[in-house]
């Protein structure tokens, strides 16, 4: 399975913030937005990631990531010339997918919560052996801000609709997209909405149509924030920060990741450790690389 990181978009609700520094390069808390999505990459053991960015940030990913291989992932890298819609992130990640299966995530999507690693697994293992597109909901009070979706007492879906006046549901998409290789030909035959932007719900809609759409649903033991205002930011930073400083356990802590899933050793980790070993973040690394395994 390959992953795909959307990076881009033009961040104006953001600004004078995001300016001229990205979304996804700014703190929630004590890390860039972006390790958060990466890390949910990495827990699903996804080690093949592109990226996706506008042109003037694609040396800062690199000088942050590199190509991955100091974690002992693969980190590439393509240019999205205008924020033209998700369902872009698909058709510029063609020759990156090949005939493999997809997950993408929205750069600014940040899930926590227990078990979350076994079902990422799990959902991967469902989609690698019954094809499809599986994608998931979350219960929200405010529904009409983002991809709302419909299903019956079974999980049937019903219907998605983008941001609609009248929520059919308080359930609402979240930016996380397991699709099987027809994806990339699905995203090719879609029309930009009203809104000019290539929809991912088109996408969706279109696998729902197939009857090849799944949901599962995201309960009350999970978090999920999408971090797309001033707002959230502060949120999910307050968030991450309470239940960092109570446990003395990082989130979204991609080296540690990669040094469990045993794609780096020790000695790496210590590598990574060294130039921010004056950060309660490289005293983390330095402290797991010391643990007995
Ligand atoms: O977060 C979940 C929601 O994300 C879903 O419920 C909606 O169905 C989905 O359309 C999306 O809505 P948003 O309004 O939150 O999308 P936004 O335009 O904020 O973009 C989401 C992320 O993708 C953001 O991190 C920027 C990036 N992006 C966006 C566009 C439009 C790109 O990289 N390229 C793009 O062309």
């Amino acid at each position: 399975m390959k992953g795909i990181i959307l990076a881009g978009g033009s961040g104006t609700r953001l600004h004078p913030a995001t300016q001229v520094v990205n979304k996804h390069l700014l703190p929630i808390y004590n890390k860039p937005m972006i390790y958060y999505p990466l890390s949910t990459l990495m827990l699903m053991d996804v080690i093949d990631v592109l990226i996706i960015c506008n042109k003037e940030d694609l040396e800062v990913y690199r000088k942050l990531f590199w190509d991955g291989s100091k974690m002992g992932i693969n980190i590439s890298y393509r240019i999205q010339e205008k924020p033209r819609g998700l369902a872009e992130g698909l058709l510029l990640a063609e020759d990156f997918v090949e005939d493999d299966d997809m997950c993408m995530i929205l750069g600014d999507n940040i899930f926590f919560g227990h078990g979350l690693p076994d079902l990422l697994l799990e959902t991967r293992r469902d989609l690698e052996k019954n094809g499809g597109a599986i994608i998931f909901a979350y219960w929200v009070h405010d529904p009409e801000k983002y991809g709302v979706v419909e299903f019956d007492e079974e999980e049937n879906v019903l219907s998605l609709e983008e941001k609609p006046k009248h929520p059919k549901s308080n359930w609402v998409v979240t930016g996380l997209y397991f699709y099987n290789n027809k994806a990339v030909e699905i995203a090719k035959k879609i029309k930009p909405s009203h809104r000019g932007e290539l929809e991912i719900t088109s996408v969706n809609e279109e696998y729902l149509k197939r009857g090849e759409l799944k949901v599962k649903l995201l309960g009350r033991g999970f978090a999920w924030f999408d971090a797309g205002t001033h707002d959230s930011f502060l949120e999910v930073s307050d968030f991450i920060a309470t239940i960092e400083k109570k446990t003395g356990l990082l989130i979204g802590c991609i080296e540690e990741i990669a040094y469990r899933k045993g794609w780096m050793d020790k000695g790496q980790l210590v590598k990574l450790a060294q130039p921010l070993k004056k950060t309660g973040y490289g005293g983390y690394l330095l402290k797991i690389a010391e643990e007995k395994k």
